[in-house]
């Protein structure tokens, strides 16, 4: 038996079906853009820790910084012991992200939770319940974000019901026919037949529609719903998880959109 068919078989045995797998090839080391599996065999890594390695595996500089915090301390949770990194980090990313006023971090360890965190921020700043996303959105895996998710099949058979006050309008796709007007129209559609929009807390979007087929929303959409928002008193969430931080050309991926 070869070592990668030997540890699919213990990860069967040992590991939830719940972490699921494509591809039988276990990696023993890796480094920039290529890795290499337990039986010596050299790949290059499209995969990229599901798009998570803006900077490949084991860039000198990030093991260094690792080194270095590890040498210091591990985890303290900062809410009980703070630490300077945390804030240093938070000031520099506040200071790339130009939202017309004064920026503040949050930071957290999933996507899921950032959008969970967004949800709940919006509601509690307007004490509103709705929030409108997409068709075609991913949002994550927990129960709100399945629920945001705008894509049944894989991400959501079996696992409802799921929470409420999720309301969704089409994300427009220029090359399907699918135009910005149709899609202004239909948000406020929605307004009229789902959810009053001094109901909405939040319009949450992917600026580039990620798992729904890479589409990016045109400038004239990102300006419309910024309209609607600020006409409305509505928060405007932009879901980067998958597209920010650099994986467009910018930082944030709504900079494109003025
Ligand atoms: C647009 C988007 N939002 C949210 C998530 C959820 O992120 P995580 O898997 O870190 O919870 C993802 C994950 O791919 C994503 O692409």
């Amino acid at each position: 038996m070869s070592l990668n068919t030997a540890l699919d078989e213990r990860r069967k045995a040992a590991v939830s079906a719940g972490a699921s797998m494509s591809f039988p090839i276990y990696v023993d080391r890796a480094q920039n853009a290529e890795l290499w599996d337990v039986e010596g065999r050299r790949y290059i890594d499209f995969i990229g820790g599901m798009g998570a390695l803006a900077v490949g595996h084991s860039h000198p500089e990030v093991v260094a910084a690792v080194q270095a915090q590890l040498n210091r301390f591990s985890h303290t949770f900062f809410g009980s012991a703070p630490y300077e990194s945390y804030i240093q980090l938070a000031e520099r990313l506040n200071e790339r992200c130009k939202v017309g006023g004064p920026a503040k971090t949050l930071l957290l360890t999933t996507g899921a939770e950032a959008v969970e965190n967004a949800v709940k921020i919006s509601r509690a700043y307007t004490k509103r319940r709705g929030i409108i996303v997409f068709g075609g959105a991913f949002h994550g895996r927990t129960l709100l974000t399945m629920a945001m998710t705008g894509k049944v099949n894989p991400y959501k058979q079996s696992f409802g019901p799921f929470p409420g006050s999720i309301h969704r309008a089409p994300y427009p796709d220029l090359y399907r026919g699918v135009s910005v007007e149709h899609c202004l129209t239909a948000l406020e559609t929605v307004f009229e037949t789902e959810i009053e929009p001094s109901a909405v807390a939040a319009i949450v979007i992917e600026p580039l529609l990620g798992e729904g087929g890479y589409i990016p929303a045109p400038v004239e959409f990102m300006a419309g719903i910024r309209r609607l928002c600020d006409r409305h008193g509505i928060v405007l969430v932009a879901d980067e998880v998958q597209c920010g931080m650099g994986r467009t050309g910018r930082l944030f991926a709504i900079e494109h959109t003025g």
